[in-house]
């Protein structure tokens, strides 16, 4: 099919139940999911003497799913922090479909950072969220104080977001009184809220106890199969086998091996992959 036949096909995104009605808060954009949303070009960051990326290429198609695996301190958080302005790479491009494209070396204006923060929402290890504030106020803080959206407005989204997750009847609870995996799915509402075209997992689930973590997986896996866009890091290797599109393997600094899920779990082509992902499967060995 040539790209103007897949514009005209309209069936085409029902077809793969990629985009819900206009209008519904947990829509993931409108584009055709196979068009590329993100572009990274050689991405280098050093803190002090210590280099933690040395030039990383990366690129994300709507409603693709890429994973990032690797050892602890190998600059996975670093990229993700790059990804949504929270980080400034030393040198380097970020591209995004639609706007901005900030090449770093040559510096970037605020208004280029604000453009770039925009594009994306992230979930962190630990959900932070505002403690004296409720479930509801945690999830509208974003849509009202930032981004100016109105409150009627936002207040409608959030409930119609955490009845998607299941969580209506936490609205106006606090979260010292929610579990820990009901807090990470009030993380990932508060994410949704800002109506971002990427949505970026820092180890959703690795401060939880381990039965709490099927539950925040299933809402991110569920989220994938509505097609939007996302970059997880996680060490949940049986869950980034099932919604990856790609996985990359990062290991000091650089990207070592990128692929299919089945070929990089199932048969890496690198050693380092290789032991990485035997220490994970095999620790006592
Ligand atoms: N703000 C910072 N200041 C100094 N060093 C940092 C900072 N953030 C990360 N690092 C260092 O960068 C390296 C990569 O860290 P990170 O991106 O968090 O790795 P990962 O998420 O893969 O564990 C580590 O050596 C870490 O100590
Ligand atoms: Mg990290």
């Amino acid at each position: 099919m040539s790209p103007s036949e897949f514009e005209q096909d309209p069936t085409r995104s029902d077809a793969a139940g990629r985009r819900p009605a206009a209008g519904d808060p947990l829509a993931p954009g409108a584009t055709p999911d196979d068009a590329v949303l993100l572009t990274a070009r050689g991405i280098r960051k050093s803190f002090g003497e210590n280099e933690v990326l040395r030039s990383i290429d990366l690129e994300v198609r709507r409603g693709e799913v890429v994973v990032l695996i690797g050892p602890s301190g190998s600059g996975k958080t670093t990229v993700l922090r790059s990804l949504n302005g929270l980080e400034t790479p030393d040198s380097g491009v970020l591209d995004f479909d639609g706007g901005p494209e900030l090449d770093f070396a040559a510096g970037i204006t605020k208004q280029g950072r604000v453009a770039m923060r925009d594009r994306s929402a992230m979930v962190f290890q630990q959900h932070n969220l505002f403690p004296h504030m409720t479930v509801l106020e945690n999830v509208i803080e974003g849509p009202v104080r930032v981004q100016r959206v109105p409150r009627a407005r936002a207040i409608a989204d959030a409930e119609a977001l955490l009845e998607r997750v299941g969580l209506s009847d936490k609205r106006d609870a606090y979260p010292f009184a929610l579990s820990g995996g009901q807090q990470q799915r009030v993380g990932i509402v508060r994410a949704l809220a800002l109506r971002p075209d990427l949505l970026l997992f820092d180890e959703p689930t690795s401060a939880l106890d381990p039965e709490l973590v099927g539950e925040v997986l299933k809402v991110i896996k569920e989220l994938a199969d509505e097609g939007w866009t996302m970059v997880v890091v996680t060490h949940e290797l049986g869950f980034a086998r099932q919604v990856a599109d790609e996985v990359l393997f990062m290991d000091g600094g650089v990207v070592v091996e990128r692929g299919a899920p089945k070929d990089i779990f199932t048969n890496p082509a690198e050693e380092r992959t290789r032991r990485f992902l035997d220490r994970i499967l095999r620790p006592l060995d």
